[in-house]
């Protein structure tokens, strides 16, 4: 608004949300005064439940916030998709609340296998789980939720269309959700537990994290795409890199990218560990608005940002970017104009190789050259821009004779993407040059993938997908299938080569009449000519009040669902008399601890999806995968013998080393081990979020002091704690370590190790679990 017109509004025609950012945002310009501030700070100080409290307390008068002080946050609200919001429902249930206390939504994205087809795919998968579905279905009923059915799209597409407004603080159960992040807002993946604070209206809690810049100057060119700036900086972070960071762009190339493009880039900060990533909004983020359907959203930004708070200062406005000579506690500058394609893989996100040396490495590294599969689209890639700029290379290549030599999957994000692409005759494209549609679902990108070419498990195997995750059988549960990540662009024209080698750049295929064909630079458009189509709306139930007579679908006899048992307190002592179940070499993910395929339908049943607890850890001792030794020697599966224990009550841990808990916000990884039997997790390191989800579920994770020390512990080990329980009793504060007594010899050895628990956490740690003392709080 021009300043003239400033004095004829009020604060109060902003929407309620936008109101109450503008109050936050003024207190935190008090206390803070003139500090420079970032766009992420902005917007989550903005969020602090008390600002004041959040700002100064064990800061330097507000000098020194991130890394040290511990915010309680009020989001704005919550997404969960349909695997985790099983058991955050369940958890919610337990509460016994009449409604959630901020807007939440469900998404029904992650249980449709990926197979014939779109069609068929998605009557089959509701077919096959109704049961969950009905269950989603009457919770988002009984609580007044919103209800987006099988077929409706990807959770983190379907928030991008129609949830995220720049300025929002979002929970997300998925660790893609900081996706909205492309939109300026702070949307941050967590487990169900968080997810249910904030659902009961608690304040969530977040160590304020530490500020990754990423400074963008020049405009992307010819191949090169924005899922390349972020496979690039995995590569220059690796996984754990972005670990306690919010990244945030900024620089003038940021002003050259589509708004989806910026989702893109943000979606995948979640493979280098960062906690969240955002852009400030640029004129790309107003047309998406505008293009979407939401021309009021795209006003009350442009309002927002021309009403000041207190004082006369440029400080004084909110404004959608970072404040002038913010500080960063890195910053890294890309330029775009030099940057190549990139493709990372296999088995890890962060082994990055510009498309210039793949050639090389393909051969050099022994991987397949055969091209078994292409598959783009996906919650990271399957933007208007990112199809547009493929369906100008199939069109090119259909015009020329060539059909892709690779088996070609296509998958929307959403039925509003897959709709506008039909009306535009995108989809047409792909499916007359033989690309299998597939439903706007996860499928193929969770594990829920029934491959056309049939390829055995432990035939090593190529494929090419725009996705954002490759750890080994992701995607088709065969441990040999090698996924390298790329753009929707690169996967696409490597699959009409059916090779790995091929460089759309510099090499030629031979069309059937013996022509040479070079693919042309990919061209597409940012978004579609006329706003995007909401396609059919039996997809949605939109928001709706509660009903609390509707009751909750589960029956006693289900295999799927099952009511939660409340887990034991903490003992009134340190823990003593736990063994080690096994000691995990190497990698050790969410995937690793709680694999999904086959298993996401038993997300809602902890006593059945716990048979796949660490089933593919390496034991450091044996080199076996799944393999664990009892006491008496019997060899068992790692999930066998945490059951033999759970049933003679013997409590145990797990020793690993670095990241344990990389990759991905499931709780089910925490709550199966603590099911189980698990009291605490000793190992070099651990990923943030799942570090958070152990404690929410009352298990222990401790680091050791002298990473060496993982060397002095071993399977089968006694150990008990020394000034654990103390810790805890002083929230938080105080030096803890670990008697452990040879199994062998029955020597002793005293290991220190560290923790990083809250005050909060010890809580949650004595009452159990951050639901058991939830539960208490919300009924009082
Ligand atoms: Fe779905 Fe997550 Fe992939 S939301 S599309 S499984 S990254």
């Amino acid at each position: 608004l021009p300043r003239s017109s400033r004095q004829y509004s009020s604060v109060s025609n902003l929407p309620p949300t936008y109101e109450k950012l503008h109050t936050k945002y003024t207190e935190v310009r008090r206390v803070l005064g003139a500090q420079r501030l970032t766009l992420a700070e902005k917007i989550l100080y903005s969020h602090l439940d008390n600002v004041e409290e959040g700002l100064l307390t064990n800061t330097n008068n507000g000098r020194d916030i991130r890394g040290k002080a511990n915010l309680k946050l009020k989001p704005d609200r919550v997404n969960m998709q349909d695997a985790s919001a099983q058991m955050a429902l369940l958890q919610f249930m337990s509460c016994n609340l009449p409604q959630t206390a901020i807007p939440a939504s469900i998404h029904c994205d992650h249980l449709i296998v990926g197979s014939k087809g779109a069609e068929d795919d998605l009557k089959a998968g509701i077919e096959t789980n109704h049961e969950v579905f009905d269950f989603l279905e009457s919770a988002a009923k009984k609580y007044g939720l919103d209800f987006w059915a099988p077929g409706a799209g990807i959770i983190h597409q379907t928030v991008l269309e129609n949830y995220a407004v720049p300025g929002l603080m979002q929970l997300g159960t998925d660790s893609h959700s900081p996706h909205a992040g492309g939109l300026s807002t702070i949307t941050i993946g967590v487990g169900g537990a968080d997810a249910v604070e904030a659902l009961v209206g608690a304040p969530w809690e977040l160590k304020a994290p530490k500020i990754l810049g990423v400074r963008l100057t020049g405009k992307l060119s010819g191949w090169a795409s924005p899922k390349d700036v972020i496979l690039h900086l995995a590569g220059l972070l690796t996984v754990r890199g972005g670990t306690g960071y919010i990244v945030e762009y900024s620089g003038p190339g940021v002003e050259t990218l589509s708004a989806t493009g910026m989702a893109t880039i943000c979606n995948m900060g979640a493979e280098i560990g960062a906690t969240t990533s955002i852009f400030p909004f640029t004129d790309a983020s107003s047309r998406y608005l505008i293009a979407t359907n939401r021309e009021q959203a795209n006003k009350n930004a442009a309002l927002l940002q021309s009403f000041p708070g207190a004082g006369a200062s440029e400080d004084a406005y909110f404004k959608f970017k970072a404040d002038e000579g913010a500080e960063y506690d890195q910053l890294i500058e890309i330029d775009l104009c030099k940057l190549e394609p990139h493709l990372n893989g296999p088995a890890t996100p962060d082994l990055s190789t510009p498309l210039s040396q793949f050639k090389a490495t393909v051969k050099e590294q022994q991987w397949p050259e055969k091209l078994s599969a292409g598959l783009i689209g996906s919650c990271t890639n399957s933007s208007y821009e990112d199809m547009t700029r493929v369906e100008s290379l199939v069109k090119a290549a259909e015009e020329a004779g060539l059909k892709p030599k690779a088996d070609f999957y296509i998958t929307p994000g959403s039925e509003q993407i897959r709709a506008t692409l039909e009306r535009d005759g995108t989809l047409e494209t792909f499916t007359n040059a033989g690309g299998i549609l597939l439903s706007n679902a996860c499928g193929p990108c969770i594990g829920q993938w029934k491959r056309q070419d049939n390829v055995e498990k432990g035939t090593l195997n190529a494929i090419l997908t725009s996705y954002n995750r490759n750890f080994r059988g992701r995607n088709d549960g065969n441990p040999d299938t090698l996924n390298f990540l790329a753009s929707p662009e690169l996967v696409t024209a490597m699959s009409y080569a059916g090779s790995t080698t091929f460089n759309p750049l510099t090499d030629s295929l031979t069309t059937p009449d013996g022509k040479e064909f070079r693919f042309p630079e990919p061209n597409g458009l940012e978004g579609p000519k006329t706003p995007f189509d909401g396609g059919r709306d039996v997809f949605k139930v939109a928001s709706q009040p509660p009903s609390p007579d509707v009751e909750v679908a589960i029956s006693p006899s289900s295999e799927r669902l099952a009511l939660l048992e409340p887990f034991d307190a903490f003992p009134e002592s340190d823990l003593s008399g736990l063994r080690v179940l096994v000691k995990i070499t190497g990698k050790c993910t969410t995937d690793t601890i709680s694999a999904a395929g086959p298993w996401l339908k038993y997300k809602g049943h902890l006593g059945n999806i716990s048979a796949n607890t660490l089933q593919t850890a390496t034991n450091a001792e044996t080199g076996e995968v799944n393999a664990a030794y009892d006491l008496d020697g019997s060899k068992h599966t790692i999930p066998e013998l945490a059951k033999l224990w759970k049933e003679k009550n013997q409590p145990w841990l797990v020793v690993a080393e670095h990241n344990y808990g990389e990759g991905s916000a499931r709780e089910h990884a925490a709550l199966q081990p603590r099911y189980l039997g698990a009291r605490i997790i000793v190992c070099k390191s651990f990923a943030r979020i799942h570090e958070t989800n152990l404690k929410k579920q009352g298990v222990v994770p401790l680091t050791f002091a002298n990473e060496s020390d993982y060397d002095k512990i071993a399977a089968g080990d006694e150990v008990a704690t020394i000034g654990l329980y103390e810790m805890l009793q002083n929230g938080g504060q105080g030096e803890v370590k670990l008697r452990v007594t040879k199994k062998d010899s029955g020597e002793e050895v005293i290991i220190p190790v560290t923790h990083q628990v809250t005050k909060d956490q010890a809580g949650f740690i004595l009452a159990g679990s951050a639901l058991n003392l939830l539960s208490k709080g919300a009924q009082a």
